[in-house]
């Protein structure tokens, strides 16, 4: 199962998730909203791919900036069932933490304002 679709906004920065999709794009300060491709492999990996160590889960191998104007915006932990649960972070927090054990994660995404969606398959 792939998580929901993201869309963003490049005008204004919002951030759209697709609960169910009719088949429109959704529209924002007037123009189409940009579908968030999730990347598995990229340049920058390294700070932005799931990286899971024991019972935790940190963004970034080497861990990613969580400054103003640069950071991971949320993690989702995505399983079987149709479970999703998303922990939402701030500028100055560590971007890790434990993974729930409340059903089968199949996935985990991360997204970062500036480089987008990241997702590593577990
Ligand atoms: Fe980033």
């Amino acid at each position: 199962m792939r998580g929901k679709d993201i869309y963003l906004c490049e005008s204004c920065g919002n951030e759209v998730e697709m609960l169910k999709d009719a088949g429109n794009v959704p529209l924002c300060c007037g123009s189409a909203m940009q579908r968030m491709e999730e990347k598995q492999k990229d340049s920058g990996q390294e700070k932005h791919l799931p990286f899971v160590e024991g019972e935790y889960v940190q963004i970034g191998e080497v861990i990613h900036p969580m400054e103003e104007k640069h950071y991971i915006e949320w993690v989702e932990f995505i399983g079987e069932n149709g479970f999703s649960l998303k922990k939402f972070f701030n500028p100055g927090e560590v971007p890790r933490v434990k993974i729930p054990k409340d059903f089968k994660i199949i996935k985990i995404r991360a997204y970062c304002n500036l480089h987008g969606l990241w997702s590593l398959e577990v």
